[in-house]
Parts: structure tokens; C-alpha cells; sequence
């Protein structure tokens, strides 16, 4: 496995591969490795001559400072994990690297996917999402680039960053690793003190019930109910919850399970915030 902290020597290193049509996967990460960053490696290796992984807490995505100094690294762990993961090239810029002495993000625009739940609720936040996974595809230029569907909303907008910017990859979703209690793995989910872990798997336990009330209850009627749980609940508190078309992620006035939908639920404990979703079809 090579480690690179410089563009340069990995796009030297890259472009060895590139002259022999090698096809290489990239799965970009913030670190703190879990079981549902090395699926979408997994996925990537079976698939591709040659895995890159990025490991970069972009601050341009923060829109909360304490979440960005809180957030987890574990880099030596990291590491010791892409090794066993069999990955060929790990990246770990710093932000010097990455934006030089301007850390700020480009403004994008995705057709209103970036208007949704997500980007409602986390001003610029797709803006700085866009403009590290630009520079990383500019970079890297990979065949496949691998995104989890835990962060929905985020993946469609890296899809329709690649169609805008007529980018020749493929952005594959890769379906959500969860904790065998039913809590989506994340990296973030360290900082939960034990009550808000035990409390956690809440969110997941809902979204199923959802998935049951959206064949004969309305979205107006499924959304008071989700409300009404989160009432009586002291450890998490309901950001919000939303029921959207996949392709769109506009919310439609029926749920029509010929559709492809889905349930999405932003909940914060404490001041850690979880995000999950699941199909409704
Ligand atoms: P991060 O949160 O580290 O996630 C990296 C990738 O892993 C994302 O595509 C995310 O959707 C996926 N992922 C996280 N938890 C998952 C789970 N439980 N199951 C399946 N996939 C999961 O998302 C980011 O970083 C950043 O926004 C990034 C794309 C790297 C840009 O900075």
C-alpha cells in the first residue's frame, strides 16, 4: 500500500497505471474508518484494477465548528485497516494541499437536489462536498468513484456533479452498513455517550415502521406520527424527517409505491447529529 500526502506524487504514481488502462476505483472518506467505509472498497476492489482511498476532513463542508474540531481521526487505525483491506493507494492531503492558502468552497448548482433536507438544514454544506470531490476526480480522474447511500442526498448530487461536468466516470451508491442493532455506522457515532447509543438504534427501529405505514397512511399522517415519537423522547431530538423521490429528492404529495421513494431522517443527541434513510419500495 502507498501512502501520498502530495497531488503531485500521486498523480505521478497514478499515471503509470493511467498508460497501462488500468481502471482504478477512488472512495473518498473523512477517516475514522468503519465496516461501512471498507464496503464501498470492498466493492471498489472487486470491480477495479486499483483502489485509491482519500482520508481529509474538508472544512469547507462544516458548517458547525465544534462538529469539525470534534470530528474523530483516527489515522494510524485507518491505515492498519486499508492495509488489511488489501487497498492499493491511500491519499491524505492536508488542507494547504487541497485549497492552498484559500480554504474556501465553490458555488454549485445541482438542479435543487442541493435545496433539500440536507442542504436545508447545513448552509454551504454541498458546496463544500462538491468542490473537494471535483478536486479529488480532477486529480485522480477515476473509472468508478464509490458513495454510500447512508448519506442519500449526496450521492445523487456527486451524480449530478459528474452529468453537469461531463466527468467520464461512473459514481456508484453502495447500499448502508449498519450496526447489528440497526444503527447506520458512522463515524460519528464514537462520540455518542453510552445512554445515546443505547438510544440510537431508535432511528433505524422508526424508519422500518415508516416503510409499513407508507402502504396505507399519507405522508402528512406518517410525518405527524414521526413527530409524535420524538415528543416523548429525551436523548434524541428530530431534525427533521422527509419522504422524497430518489431521482428528484422532491417531496411528492402521495406516496406512489411504484415510485422509487424514500424515508430520510436527520436526529441530534446531544450535539451529535445522525442521519439515515431507507426505501420505501
Ligand atoms: P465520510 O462520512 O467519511 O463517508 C465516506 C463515504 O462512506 C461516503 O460515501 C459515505 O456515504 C460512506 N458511508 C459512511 N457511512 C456508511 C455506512 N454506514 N454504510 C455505507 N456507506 C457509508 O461522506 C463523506 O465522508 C464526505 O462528505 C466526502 C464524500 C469524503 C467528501 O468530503
Amino acid at each position: 500500500m502507498q501512502v501520498f500526502k502530495k497531488k503531485n506524487a500521486l498523480k505521478d504514481c497514478l499515471s503509470e497505471f493511467k498508460a497501462n488502462n488500468y481502471h482504478v476505483g477512488f472512495v473518498p472518506t473523512m477517516g475514522a474508518l468503519h465496516e461501512g467505509h471498507l464496503s464501498l472498497i470492498s466493492h471498489s476492489k472487486k470491480n477495479n484494477d486499483i483502489t485509491v482511498v482519500s482520508i481529509f476532513v474538508n472544512p469547507t463542508q462544516f458548517d458547525n465548528t465544534e462538529d469539525l474540531e470534534k470530528y474523530p481521526k483516527t489515522l494510524e487505525e485507518d491505515l492498519a485497516l486499508l492495509e488489511k483491506a488489501n487497498c492499493d493507494i491511500v491519499f491524505i492531503p492536508d488542507a494547504k494541499e487541497m485549497y492552498s492558502d484559500n480554504i474556501v468552497s465553490g458555488t454549485y448548482s445541482f438542479d435543487g437536489l442541493e435545496n433539500q433536507m440536507e442542504g436545508k438544514y447545513r448552509s454551504g454544506h454541498f458546496d463544500g462536498v462538491a468542490t473537494i470531490v471535483h478536486a479529488f476526480f480532477d486529480l485522480i480522474k477515476p473509472t468508478n468513484a464509490y458513495f454510500g447511500e447512508k448519506d442519500f442526498q449526496q450521492l445523487q448530487i456527486v451524480k449530478k456533479l459528474a452529468e453537469k461536468k461531463n466527468l467520464p466516470l461512473n459514481v456508484i451508491g453502495c447500499p448502508i452498513f449498519r450496526e447489528k442493532d440497526g444503527l447506520a455506522m458512522s463515524s460519528r457515532n464514537v462520540r455518542l455517550n453510552p445512554e445515546q447509543r443505547a438510544a440510537a438504534p431508535f432511528i433505524y427501529k422508526l424508519l422500518k415502521k415508516v416503510v409499513l405505514q407508507a402502504k396505507k397512511n399519507t405522508i402528512e399522517e406518517i410525518s405527524r406520527q414521526v413527530e409524535k415519537e420524538f415528543e416523548t423522547n429525551e436523548l434524541l431530538n428530530l431534525e427533521y424527517f422527509a419522504i422524497a423521490e430518489e431521482d428528484s429528492l422532491a417531496s411528492p404529495k402521495e406516496i406512489d409505491l411504484s415510485k422509487k421513494n424514500r424515508a430520510f431522517i436527520a436526529v441530534h443527541a446531544g450535539n451529535i447529529r445522525l442521519i439515515d434513510n431507507i426505501s420505501l419500495s
